[in-house]
This record gives structure tokens, sequence and C-alpha cells, in this order.
């Protein structure tokens, strides 16, 4: 589409070197313009150029649209942001946890539990990861209808209770799941400008999302309270946040610190890998010669519909690719926002102290300058060796983030990927519905916004 096409004006600031902007609406600016579409915002503000600019709630917000620029933010000057208005505003309900605390806090904290996802650690939780994707594939039937979308949260959920904290959330992964879809789908109601006061009045979203907090909380401090009791040291993250003792003499983590921690883990280790996995059904029922031919990969390295191991990871290049390939044009993080603690120049242009820098990896994957093909879905891209690593540097594929914020669970969501597609696709074709309608609900992450109902077909192997 070019330019024109697109019903946008560019504004040169006379006054103030502003980057150019998209037209507001004459009713609430840009503010709901991208609450209505915010995908579709992005992409036709980063038509105008490397750094485009809007406003939302009286927020100053740039958008950088380059990989330099973007190395620039996350890495050579990180130094000079911090986590953007969502995530500070998460704190009502992460509290201190590593995904939203900063400074000498953050490396702190990303020291402590960096141990969980060492790469030994993580091969030792694989076992849990199929055990549980192979207990699910069997419990689908042949012809039935499931949302993947709730199937692929309940299951993600399930996992990182197991592996990180030794829990069975088994049980309680409904209400569990029904308390994390709350939260997260409160995420877009914390950019609203004054949320902080709309929170404490008693109107249905606060109540919601109080209430969203009380079960997840009870859970929580349940499985916190049976590990102090218990005083077994089983090896998991939750005993090595109970066993902690800080650095500077301030004693063991108090309950408050390890629930912040545990939730924090809790809800960024099982929503993204799930929307991964739901995005990539899709793609594969849309892209039958992709599906055939990872099909192919899944017959030839576990036959008879072997259950997979870590030592079969190597093997399962095409499948690894095809999760590549669904996380560019899926990101299940699309954007990631920084607040600038001091001034600084993008682009010829100066951000001042306070504005809101933002970029998107939903954009930037799809941008015709660095990818051929753009659009289209082609897991060949990244078999070739280090294809994913080169990108990354590249900063053109940045679905884990970049620099000091990078992704802590990397590692384990490649892992988790890789070992449950290769589960669940070596049992099952799922095709979708035809009545299913696709749209992004792009929140915190990039969800299905009407789910994603398929049904779940019988494969059929070579003998
Ligand atoms: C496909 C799966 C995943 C994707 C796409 C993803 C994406 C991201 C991104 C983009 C960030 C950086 C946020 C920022 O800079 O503002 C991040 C941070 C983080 N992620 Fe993930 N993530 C995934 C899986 C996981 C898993 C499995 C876990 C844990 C089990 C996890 C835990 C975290 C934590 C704790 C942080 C904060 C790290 C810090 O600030 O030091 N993520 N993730």
């Amino acid at each position: 589409m070019d330019n024109s096409s697109v019903k946008i004006k560019l504004m040169k600031a006379q006054t103030q070197n502003l980057p150019p902007s998209i037209k507001p609406s004459f009713i609430g600016g840009h503010f709901f313009k991208f609450r209505r579409d915010p995908t579709g915002f992005v992409t036709e503000l980063a038509r105008l150029g490397d750094v485009a600019y809007f406003k939302m709630g009286g927020q100053h917000v740039y958008l950088l649209n380059h990989p330099d620029l973007v190395r620039d933010l996350l890495v050579v000057n990180a130094h000079k942001f911090v986590k953007g208005r969502a995530l500070q505003r998460a704190k009502s309900l992460l509290g201190e946890g590593l995904l939203t605390s900063e400074g000498e806090a953050h490396l702190r904290q990303r020291r402590m539990i960096q141990p969980a996802f060492h790469r030994e650690k993580i091969k030792s939780y694989a076992d849990s990861m199929t055990e549980s994707a192979s207990k699910m594939a069997s419990e689908w039937k042949a012809g039935e209808a499931r949302d993947i979308d709730k199937e692929m949260m309940r299951l993600t959920l399930q996992i990182v209770g197991k592996t990180l904290f030794s829990a069975n959330v088994e049980d309680s992964t409904d209400e569990v799941g029904a308390a994390m879809t709350t939260l997260i789908e409160m995420f877009n109601y914390l950019l609203i400008p004054f949320s902080e006061i709309l929170e404490k009045l008693p109107i249905p979203h606060a109540r919601r999302f109080n209430r969203a907090k009380e079960t997840l909380d009870s859970v929580i401090y349940g499985i916190i309270n049976e590990r102090r009791k218990s005083g077994e040291d089983k090896g998991d993250l939750l005993s090595m946040l109970l066993m902690a003792q800080d650095e500077e003499g301030g004693g063991a983590m108090t309950d408050k610190q390890v629930r912040d921690e545990c939730l924090t883990l809790f809800l960024a280790g099982h929503e993204t890998t799930a929307n991964t996995l739901t995005w990539t059904f899709y793609l594969l029922s849309q892209n039958t010669e992709k599906e055939i031919k990872l099909h192919e990969e899944l017959d030839r390295v576990l036959p008879g519909g072997k259950i997979p191991t870590i030592e079969d990871l190597p093997n399962l290049k095409f499948t690894e690719s095809v999760l590549a390939e669904s996380m560019r044009l899926f990101p299940p993080a699309w954007a990631l926002g920084r607040l600038a603690v001091e001034e600084h120049e993008f682009g010829g242009y100066i951000i001042p102290k306070g504005a809101l820098v933002l970029l998107s990896m939903y954009v930037l994957q799809r941008d015709r300058r660095f990818w051929e093909d753009a659009e289209v879905f082609k897991p060949e891209r990244w078999l070739h060796e280090n294809a994913v690593k080169e990108a990354n540097q590249k900063f053109i594929y940045l679905p884990f983030g970049g620099g000091i914020r990078r992704c802590i669970g990397e590692q384990f969501a490649w892992t988790e990927g890789v070992l449950l597609l290769a589960t669940i696709a070596g049992k099952w074709k799922l095709s979708l519905l035809p009545e299913q309608k696709i749209g992004l609900n792009a929140l915190m992450t990039l969800r299905p916004k009407y789910g994603m109902k398929m049904k779940i077909e019988k494969r059929h192997r070579p003998h």
C-alpha cells in the first residue's frame, strides 16, 4: 500500500522539531485510534519515517522504526531509559518482580533468578514439558473442535507451575487461567489516563481486577506457605527464592517479594509461549505445504509417534524454523515502551525527558526494507545455521527484546515451543473451523481476538 492510499496527514510542527505524525481524531486525539487498533495504528505511523510521533493522554510518544535506532534504545543508551508506563502501572499487580523492577534491584534479582534458566536446568524441564503436552494431546478426540488458544494457555500455565515451582496447578488452572486473562485484559485499561484513580473506585473493571488479584494471591501464597512449612529444597526456582539471602545482608526475601517474583514468572512465562503456539497452529492450517513439511520432519525424527526428548531437539530444525517464523509474523510481545529519564537524540529528533519511546516488533519484523516476502509465512528462511542469531544481531528480529532487559526465559521458550509443537503436531492435525474469525487483540501481548477454534483431525503417518 502506498502512502497516498492511507489517510495520513503529515504534520510538520512549525515551532518544535517534532517527527511526522498522523492526524488525531476530533475526539480523543490519537488515544482512541491507538486503542481501537494498536497494530494498525503503529503500522500506519511507521510509514511516515524512522521516527514518528503521537500524543496519548498528554504523553508524548515517539515510535522508533529503524533497527539502528532500536539498538541505540535497548543497548547503547539503555541507561537513559526505564520501563514504559504500562509496566510501571503493572506494579500495582506484579509488585517489584523481575519484569517491573529497575536499576540495582533489577540486576540483583536477575542474578538470583538466572540459575533457574541455565541450559542444563532447562534440559531437566524437558520431560515435564512433553509429559504435560502428551497428556493433553491424549485427552483430545478426533473430530472434536477445541479452542486452541485456551488449550495452550492451560498447558503452558501447568508447565510453568511444574517446572519452576514444582506446583500442581492443574486442578486450579481454569480458575487461575481466568484470573490471568482478566489481568492481561486489564493492561489495556492500565494505559488509560488517570487509571491510577479509577483502580481505586468501586467500578466493575476495578472490582474484577481486584478479585483476579485475590485469586492469584491466594494460589501463590498457598504454594509459598506449603514450601516454607515443609522446608524441603526441591532444587526449583521457588526453593532458590526462599533460600536466597540478600547480598547486602538484608536477610531472606519476604513472602511479598517471593510472591512478586512468582507471579511475574507465572504471567510472563505462560502467556507468550501459549500465544506463539496458537498462532503457529493457525499459520500451519493456512499453509498446507509447510504443514506437510513439518509432519514429514516429525515422522522422520520421531517415528511411530515417539514423544520427543531433549536429545531430539537438534534434529527438529524445521519445527524450530516454523516457530521462529510464527514469532516473526505474530510476535507475542508486539511492542516495547521505555520512558526517557534524560533527553536523547534519535534520528535527528530531540526526545525530551519524560517522553515515551516505543518500538514495535510487529512492524519491524514485517518491514519490506529488511524482509523478502515480508508478509509470507516462510519457515525456510530460518533453516540456515545461525539465522536467528544474525537477525537478532541486526535488530530486525527481536521477539525476545534486547539488551539488559532481554527475556530471561528465551531458552526456556524455545525448548518448550519446539517440544510442545512436536508432541502435538506429531499426533494431530489442526484445521481452522470455517466460521472462526481471525483478528488481533494487541494487549500487553498479541492474542487472537476471537479465540482460535480448530478441529482436531487424525494424522496419517507413513507405515
Ligand atoms: C515466546 C515466548 C516469549 C516471548 C516472545 C517473550 C518476550 C519477552 C520480551 C520481549 C521481554 C522484554 C520486555 C522488555 O524489554 O520490556 C521479556 C522479558 C521477560 N520475560 Fe519473556 N518471553 C517469552 C517467554 C518467557 C518465559 C517462558 C519466561 C519465564 C518462564 C519469561 C520471563 C520473562 C521475564 C521474567 C522477563 C523480564 C526480564 C528482565 O526484565 O530482566 N518469558 N520477554
